[in-house]
């Protein structure tokens, strides 16, 4: 069991807790990511590591509330516990002096991609931080990523599922601005993943995207993660979660994230009839 020190609600849907973790606090590195187990009966899902703090031993994760896992972690106060957390998982982000990069968030991405930018910002990188949300409201940690930003910027997009005009002209702007862009890092919903490496690809960036496949042990034994690169197969809890995202099979992945939809809505709904019993 892992006890929870702070919880709070950072945007309408967007939930962080802080939890006590002190061995995974101790070895985390940037772009690495934890598998949760909510409750007795819950299943394991991944979420990224978002920030630590080694002397207090407790680790930050921020997520968007979704189906039946994400509703019990929001549902989670301080003093609670969650029923436990595998990690560090996954390969860390490679971190040296790229000269200029872009970093690109959206949803639980902002908080993602927080100890990122310090750590390249440490390693003499130039780095640039674009925050893309529906509205203002769903901005948060605009002060910590600002702290290790040297520009920091806002994209508002009306319709989630836009067509990614305004994401790839922001991207050419900036690319024209500055002339030691050489790479950029994305976290976020699979839509965003695939909008900016489809634009990137015609502007000619590499661009590394931090991929959300389903994942049940996490550990690159059951296959579950399992997505294509240069036509290779590639386990996204063990050799990802990072990838080329011009590399990526992107018709197959978006195939299996869906694999489970109608199971998952079910498991909304047995959850709500749960609670409505409790309440009888
Ligand atoms: C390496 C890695 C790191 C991750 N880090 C984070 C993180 O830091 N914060 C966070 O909030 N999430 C993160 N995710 C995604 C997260 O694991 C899933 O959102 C979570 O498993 C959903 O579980 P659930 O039971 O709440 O919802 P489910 O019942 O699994 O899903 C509910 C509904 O949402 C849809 N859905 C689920 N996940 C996604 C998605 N990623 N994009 C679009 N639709 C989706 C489902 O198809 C379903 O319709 C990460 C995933 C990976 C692989
Ligand atoms: S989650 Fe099982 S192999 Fe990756």
């Amino acid at each position: 069991m892992n006890r929870i020190v702070s919880s709070a609600r950072l945007a309408p849907n967007i939930f962080h807790l802080a939890v006590e973790a002190p061995e995974i606090a101790r070895a985390v590195r940037p772009g690495q990511f934890a598998m949760v187990i909510p409750d007795e009966k819950g299943e394991r899902i991944p979420l990224n590591i978002a920030d630590w703090d080694e002397e207090r031993g407790t680790i930050d994760l921020v997520f968007l509330n979704l189906g039946v896992s994400t509703r019990k972690l929001a549902a989670f106060q301080a003093g609670d516990s969650v029923e436990g957390i595998a990690g560090p998982l996954g390969q860390p982000v490679e971190i040296r002096n790229f000269g200029e990069v872009l970093l690109i968030g959206g949803c639980y991405g902002l908080a993602g991609l927080y100890p990122i930018a310090r750590e390249l910002q440490q390693a003499g990188n130039k780095v640039l931080f674009l925050s893309e949300a529906r509205s203002p409201a769903f901005i948060y940690w605009e002060e910590k990523n600002k702290k290790f930003s040297d520009r920091y910027l806002t994209l508002f997009r009306s319709d989630c599922f836009s067509s990614g005009q305004e994401l790839e002209d922001k991207i050419r702007e900036l690319k024209s601005e500055q002339s030691g862009l050489s790479l950029v890092m994305v976290i976020g919903c699979s839509y965003l993943l695939f909008k900016v490496s489809e634009a990137t690809a015609r502007i000619g960036l590499k661009t590394l995207v931090c991929l959300n496949p389903i994942m049940v042990d996490g550990t690159g034994m059951c296959g579950a993660c399992r997505v294509s690169v240069d036509g290779q197969t590639r386990f996204a809890c063990v050799d990802g979660p990072w990838f080329e995202g011009h590399s990526l099979d992107w018709k197959e992945y978006f195939i299996r994230r869906k694999a489970f939809l109608e199971q998952e809505e079910q498991a909304l709904v047995n959850l709500d009839k749960e609670f409505w019993k409790k309440m009888e």
